[in-house]
Protein backbone atom coordinates (compact mmCIF):
# COMPACT_ATOMS: atom_id res chain seq x y z
CA UNK A 1 0.00 0.00 0.00
CA UNK A 2 1.41 3.06 -0.94
CA UNK A 3 1.00 6.24 0.93
CA UNK A 4 -1.49 8.50 -0.62
CA UNK A 5 -0.76 11.96 -2.50
CA UNK A 6 -2.50 14.63 -1.42
CA UNK A 7 -0.18 17.78 -2.10
CA UNK A 8 0.73 19.12 -4.91
CA UNK A 9 3.77 21.66 -6.29
CA UNK A 10 2.77 24.05 -8.76
CA UNK A 11 6.32 25.51 -9.69
CA UNK A 12 5.41 29.07 -11.83
CA UNK A 13 8.13 31.22 -10.75
CA UNK A 14 9.63 30.78 -14.70
CA UNK A 15 9.91 33.97 -16.82
CA UNK A 16 8.00 32.62 -19.46
CA UNK A 17 10.17 34.74 -22.11
CA UNK A 18 8.13 33.01 -25.00
CA UNK A 19 5.13 35.62 -24.33
CA UNK A 20 6.55 38.32 -24.17
CA UNK A 21 5.47 41.13 -23.79
CA UNK A 22 2.57 39.43 -22.33
CA UNK A 23 4.34 38.21 -19.59
CA UNK A 24 6.18 41.66 -18.71
CA UNK A 25 2.89 42.43 -16.09
CA UNK A 26 0.48 39.11 -16.15
CA UNK A 27 1.71 35.68 -15.31
CA UNK A 28 1.58 33.04 -18.14
CA UNK A 29 -0.42 30.69 -15.56
CA UNK A 30 -3.26 33.53 -15.76
CA UNK A 31 -3.34 33.47 -19.32
CA UNK A 32 -6.43 32.68 -20.52
CA UNK A 33 -8.00 29.46 -22.06
CA UNK A 34 -11.17 30.31 -23.20
CA UNK A 35 -12.43 31.91 -20.03
CA UNK A 36 -10.59 30.23 -17.20
CA UNK A 37 -6.67 30.96 -16.53
CA UNK A 38 -4.53 28.23 -17.45
CA UNK A 39 -3.78 27.58 -13.47
CA UNK A 40 -7.42 26.76 -13.13
CA UNK A 41 -7.41 24.21 -15.43
CA UNK A 42 -3.96 22.62 -13.50
CA UNK A 43 -6.22 23.30 -9.94
CA UNK A 44 -8.94 21.09 -11.00
CA UNK A 45 -6.94 18.32 -12.75
CA UNK A 46 -4.99 18.12 -9.23
CA UNK A 47 -8.70 17.95 -7.21
CA UNK A 48 -9.96 15.14 -9.60
CA UNK A 49 -6.60 13.53 -8.74
CA UNK A 50 -7.84 13.64 -4.53
CA UNK A 51 -4.86 16.79 -4.15
CA UNK A 52 -5.74 18.60 -0.60
CA UNK A 53 -2.91 20.89 -0.26
CA UNK A 54 -1.73 22.73 -3.12
CA UNK A 55 1.36 24.69 -3.37
CA UNK A 56 2.80 27.77 -5.47
CA UNK A 57 6.63 28.30 -6.28
CA UNK A 58 6.20 31.58 -7.13
CA UNK A 59 8.53 34.63 -7.78
CA UNK A 60 8.24 38.37 -8.47
CA UNK A 61 5.27 39.70 -10.50
CA UNK A 62 3.23 36.71 -9.76
CA UNK A 63 0.23 38.68 -7.54
CA UNK A 64 -2.28 38.43 -9.58
CA UNK A 65 -2.04 34.83 -9.58
CA UNK A 66 -2.27 34.91 -5.32
CA UNK A 67 -5.39 37.19 -5.71
CA UNK A 68 -6.66 34.89 -7.86
CA UNK A 69 -7.67 32.35 -5.62
CA UNK A 70 -8.96 35.01 -3.25
CA UNK A 71 -12.59 35.37 -2.16
CA UNK A 72 -13.87 38.78 -3.75
CA UNK A 73 -16.74 39.67 -1.47
CA UNK A 74 -17.57 42.97 -3.44
CA UNK A 75 -17.91 41.03 -6.68
CA UNK A 76 -20.15 38.09 -5.06
CA UNK A 77 -22.33 40.58 -3.60
CA UNK A 78 -22.78 42.36 -6.54
CA UNK A 79 -23.73 38.71 -8.53
CA UNK A 80 -26.15 38.13 -5.94
CA UNK A 81 -27.76 41.04 -5.63
CA UNK A 82 -28.48 41.09 -9.51
CA UNK A 83 -29.63 37.14 -9.27
CA UNK A 84 -26.80 35.96 -11.60
CA UNK A 85 -26.61 32.45 -9.96
CA UNK A 86 -24.72 31.06 -12.82
CA UNK A 87 -21.87 32.73 -12.71
CA UNK A 88 -21.73 33.50 -8.87
CA UNK A 89 -20.96 29.53 -9.10
CA UNK A 90 -18.59 29.51 -11.69
CA UNK A 91 -16.63 32.58 -9.51
CA UNK A 92 -16.93 30.44 -6.00
CA UNK A 93 -15.10 27.17 -7.82
CA UNK A 94 -12.47 29.37 -8.23
CA UNK A 95 -11.67 30.29 -4.27
CA UNK A 96 -9.38 27.77 -2.14
CA UNK A 97 -10.31 26.16 1.36
CA UNK A 98 -8.57 28.49 3.82
CA UNK A 99 -4.83 26.68 4.65
CA UNK A 100 -5.26 24.18 1.55
CA UNK A 101 -3.12 26.64 -0.52
CA UNK A 102 0.70 27.86 0.04
CA UNK A 103 3.31 30.50 -1.54
CA UNK A 104 6.50 29.89 -2.02
CA UNK A 105 9.25 32.34 -3.12
CA UNK A 106 11.74 30.79 -5.57
CA UNK A 107 14.07 34.10 -5.67
CA UNK A 108 16.45 33.29 -8.70
CA UNK A 109 15.00 31.16 -12.12
CA UNK A 110 17.65 28.81 -11.47
CA UNK A 111 15.17 25.73 -13.46
CA UNK A 112 12.31 23.29 -12.50
CA UNK A 113 14.70 21.15 -10.33
CA UNK A 114 15.28 23.90 -8.01
CA UNK A 115 11.90 25.56 -8.28
CA UNK A 116 10.28 21.80 -6.63
CA UNK A 117 13.28 22.07 -4.18
CA UNK A 118 11.95 25.09 -2.60
CA UNK A 119 8.73 23.56 -1.71
CA UNK A 120 10.53 21.00 0.69
CA UNK A 121 9.83 21.71 3.77
CA UNK A 122 6.49 21.53 2.93
CA UNK A 123 6.61 18.10 0.98
CA UNK A 124 8.61 16.76 4.33
CA UNK A 125 8.16 13.17 4.14
CA UNK A 126 5.41 12.48 1.91
CA UNK A 127 5.01 11.63 -1.61
CA UNK A 128 3.90 14.39 -4.05
CA UNK A 129 3.07 15.21 -6.79
CA UNK A 130 4.02 18.10 -9.31
CA UNK A 131 2.20 20.25 -11.99
CA UNK A 132 3.63 22.14 -14.49
CA UNK A 133 -0.02 24.66 -15.22
CA UNK A 134 1.44 25.44 -19.32
CA UNK A 135 0.93 21.57 -20.02
CA UNK A 136 -2.96 21.41 -20.33
CA UNK A 137 -4.63 18.03 -20.70
CA UNK A 138 -8.00 17.21 -21.67
CA UNK A 139 -9.39 13.96 -21.34
CA UNK A 140 -12.17 12.15 -19.70
CA UNK A 141 -10.06 10.99 -17.05
CA UNK A 142 -7.72 13.86 -15.49
CA UNK A 143 -4.32 12.69 -16.04
CA UNK A 144 -2.86 13.19 -12.52
CA UNK A 145 -5.61 10.67 -11.62
CA UNK A 146 -4.79 8.29 -14.08
CA UNK A 147 -1.30 8.60 -12.69
CA UNK A 148 -2.40 8.36 -9.13
CA UNK A 149 -4.20 4.99 -9.72
CA UNK A 150 -0.96 3.42 -11.64
CA UNK A 151 1.08 4.72 -8.70
CA UNK A 152 -1.11 2.68 -6.16
CA UNK A 153 0.59 -0.43 -8.10
CA UNK A 154 3.95 0.59 -8.58
CA UNK A 155 4.86 3.41 -5.90
CA UNK A 156 8.52 5.15 -6.41
CA UNK A 157 8.33 7.90 -8.98
CA UNK A 158 6.12 8.44 -11.97
CA UNK A 159 6.30 10.99 -14.94
CA UNK A 160 3.75 11.20 -17.39
CA UNK A 161 4.89 9.99 -21.08
CA UNK A 162 3.95 11.01 -24.52
CA UNK A 163 4.81 9.67 -28.00
CA UNK A 164 6.80 12.73 -29.68
CA UNK A 165 8.99 12.83 -33.21
CA UNK A 166 12.10 12.22 -33.10
CA UNK A 167 12.55 16.26 -34.47
CA UNK A 168 10.96 16.96 -30.89
CA UNK A 169 13.42 15.04 -28.76
CA UNK A 170 15.26 17.95 -27.97
CA UNK A 171 12.60 19.80 -26.21
CA UNK A 172 11.84 17.13 -23.57
CA UNK A 173 13.48 15.00 -21.38
CA UNK A 174 13.45 11.84 -22.93
CA UNK A 175 12.85 7.84 -21.16
CA UNK A 176 15.53 5.07 -22.20
CA UNK A 177 12.67 2.06 -21.61
CA UNK A 178 13.49 -0.80 -19.73
CA UNK A 179 10.04 -2.87 -19.91
CA UNK A 180 6.51 -2.10 -20.63
CA UNK A 181 3.52 -3.14 -18.54
CA UNK A 182 0.41 -1.89 -19.97
CA UNK A 183 0.67 2.19 -20.03
CA UNK A 184 3.33 1.60 -17.85
CA UNK A 185 6.74 1.68 -18.31
CA UNK A 186 9.83 1.12 -16.19
CA UNK A 187 12.31 3.34 -16.95
CA UNK A 188 16.50 2.53 -16.52
CA UNK A 189 17.45 6.44 -17.46
CA UNK A 190 16.91 9.67 -18.97
CA UNK A 191 18.07 12.14 -21.03
CA UNK A 192 17.29 16.05 -20.67
CA UNK A 193 16.93 17.91 -24.27
CA UNK A 194 18.71 14.76 -26.29
CA UNK A 195 19.57 15.73 -30.16
CA UNK A 196 16.86 13.39 -32.41
CA UNK A 197 19.78 10.76 -33.10
CA UNK A 198 21.11 10.14 -29.44
CA UNK A 199 17.29 9.93 -28.01
CA UNK A 200 17.07 6.71 -26.23
CA UNK A 201 13.31 6.51 -27.57
CA UNK A 202 10.26 8.59 -28.64
CA UNK A 203 8.83 8.86 -25.79
CA UNK A 204 9.01 12.10 -23.81
CA UNK A 205 8.00 13.67 -20.26
CA UNK A 206 5.06 16.07 -20.00
CA UNK A 207 4.48 18.64 -16.57
CA UNK A 208 3.00 15.87 -14.40
CA UNK A 209 5.03 13.95 -11.95
CA UNK A 210 3.95 12.07 -8.69
CA UNK A 211 7.73 12.05 -6.92
CA UNK A 212 8.96 10.47 -3.90
CA UNK A 213 10.77 12.86 -1.07
CA UNK A 214 14.41 11.28 -1.78
CA UNK A 215 13.93 13.28 -4.99
CA UNK A 216 14.19 16.61 -3.02
CA UNK A 217 17.38 15.06 -1.46
CA UNK A 218 18.87 14.29 -4.68
CA UNK A 219 17.43 18.26 -5.44
CA UNK A 220 20.02 19.14 -2.51
CA UNK A 221 22.97 18.16 -4.30
CA UNK A 222 22.29 21.75 -6.66
CA UNK A 223 23.58 19.67 -10.05
CA UNK A 224 23.32 22.20 -12.85
CA UNK A 225 22.26 20.26 -16.16
CA UNK A 226 21.24 20.77 -19.49
CA UNK A 227 20.99 24.61 -20.31
CA UNK A 228 23.09 25.37 -16.96
CA UNK A 229 19.60 24.86 -14.90
CA UNK A 230 18.74 22.89 -12.36
CA UNK A 231 17.09 20.24 -13.71
CA UNK A 232 13.86 18.30 -12.43
CA UNK A 233 14.45 15.16 -14.62
CA UNK A 234 18.22 15.08 -13.24
CA UNK A 235 16.94 14.32 -9.89
CA UNK A 236 14.65 11.99 -11.09
CA UNK A 237 17.19 10.09 -12.68
CA UNK A 238 19.54 10.11 -10.14
CA UNK A 239 16.41 7.48 -8.32
CA UNK A 240 17.30 5.20 -11.15
CA UNK A 241 20.70 5.23 -10.38
CA UNK A 242 19.77 4.14 -6.36
CA UNK A 243 18.36 1.41 -7.75
CA UNK A 244 15.06 2.80 -6.62
CA UNK A 245 12.08 2.62 -9.39
CA UNK A 246 11.14 5.13 -11.68
CA UNK A 247 7.87 4.21 -14.06
CA UNK A 248 6.66 6.64 -16.92
CA UNK A 249 2.82 6.87 -17.65
CA UNK A 250 1.64 6.82 -21.08
CA UNK A 251 -1.83 8.24 -20.43
CA UNK A 252 -4.75 9.04 -21.97
CA UNK A 253 -5.75 12.43 -23.05
CA UNK A 254 -4.39 15.27 -25.62
CA UNK A 255 -1.71 17.37 -24.16
CA UNK A 256 -1.18 21.09 -25.47
CA UNK A 257 1.99 23.19 -24.59
CA UNK A 258 0.73 26.01 -23.79
CA UNK A 259 3.82 27.37 -22.77
CA UNK A 260 4.15 28.25 -26.77
CA UNK A 261 2.48 30.19 -28.89
CA UNK A 262 1.48 27.75 -31.03
CA UNK A 263 0.43 25.26 -28.64
CA UNK A 264 -1.38 27.84 -26.54
CA UNK A 265 -3.54 28.70 -30.01
CA UNK A 266 -4.12 25.18 -30.64
CA UNK A 267 -5.59 24.93 -27.14
CA UNK A 268 -7.67 27.58 -27.80
CA UNK A 269 -9.52 26.34 -30.60
CA UNK A 270 -10.07 22.47 -29.25
CA UNK A 271 -11.35 24.04 -26.26
CA UNK A 272 -13.41 26.44 -27.61
CA UNK A 273 -15.17 23.85 -29.87
CA UNK A 274 -15.35 21.63 -26.88
CA UNK A 275 -17.52 24.52 -25.52
CA UNK A 276 -21.53 23.63 -26.26
CA UNK A 277 -22.14 27.25 -26.21
CA UNK A 278 -19.45 28.13 -28.10
CA UNK A 279 -19.46 25.45 -30.73
CA UNK A 280 -21.60 26.29 -33.30
CA UNK A 281 -20.34 30.06 -33.97
CA UNK A 282 -16.80 29.34 -33.32
CA UNK A 283 -17.03 25.86 -36.05
CA UNK A 284 -18.90 28.24 -38.35
CA UNK A 285 -15.83 31.15 -38.20
CA UNK A 286 -13.25 28.19 -38.49
CA UNK A 287 -15.03 27.18 -41.61
CA UNK A 288 -15.22 30.38 -43.18
CA UNK A 289 -11.13 31.33 -42.62
CA UNK A 290 -10.82 28.00 -44.17
CA UNK A 291 -12.76 28.54 -47.12
CA UNK A 292 -10.60 31.83 -47.35
CA UNK A 293 -7.04 30.51 -47.32
CA UNK A 294 -8.23 28.07 -50.02
CA UNK A 295 -9.47 30.54 -52.28
CA UNK A 296 -6.41 32.66 -51.56
CA UNK A 297 -3.89 29.69 -52.61
P1 LIG B 1 9.64 26.74 -18.92
O1 LIG B 1 10.75 25.92 -19.41
O2 LIG B 1 8.41 26.78 -19.74
O3 LIG B 1 10.18 28.21 -18.66
O4 LIG B 1 9.30 26.25 -17.46
P2 LIG B 1 9.38 29.55 -18.45
O5 LIG B 1 10.28 30.53 -17.83
O6 LIG B 1 8.07 29.30 -17.75
O7 LIG B 1 8.99 30.03 -19.93
P3 LIG B 1 9.89 30.51 -21.17
O8 LIG B 1 10.59 29.26 -21.67
O9 LIG B 1 10.84 31.58 -20.70
O10 LIG B 1 8.87 31.04 -22.13
C1 LIG B 1 8.51 25.10 -17.19
C2 LIG B 1 7.81 25.26 -15.86
O11 LIG B 1 8.77 25.39 -14.83
C3 LIG B 1 8.58 26.58 -14.08
C4 LIG B 1 7.80 27.49 -15.02
O12 LIG B 1 7.05 28.44 -14.30
C5 LIG B 1 6.93 26.50 -15.79
O13 LIG B 1 5.77 26.14 -15.03
N1 LIG B 1 9.90 27.12 -13.69
C6 LIG B 1 10.94 27.10 -14.57
C7 LIG B 1 10.08 27.64 -12.42
O14 LIG B 1 9.13 27.67 -11.61
N2 LIG B 1 11.30 28.12 -12.08
C8 LIG B 1 12.36 28.09 -12.93
O15 LIG B 1 13.46 28.53 -12.54
C9 LIG B 1 12.16 27.58 -14.21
Amino acid sequence: MQRKVTKAVFPVAGLGTRFLPATKSVPKEIMTLVDRPLIQYAIDEARAAGIKEFIFVTSRGKSALEDYFDTSPELEASLRKKGKDELLEVLQQTNMESGAIAYIRQHRALGLGHAVWCARRLIADEPFAVILPDDVIAGEKSCLQQMVEAYEETGGCMVAAMEVPPAKASAYGILDIESEDGAKVKVKAMVEKPKAEDAPSNLAVIGRYILTPDVMENLNRMKTGAGGEIQLTDAIADEIEAGRGVYGYRFRGQRFDCGSKAGFLQATVAFGLARPDLREEFSEYLAEMAALKNAAQ
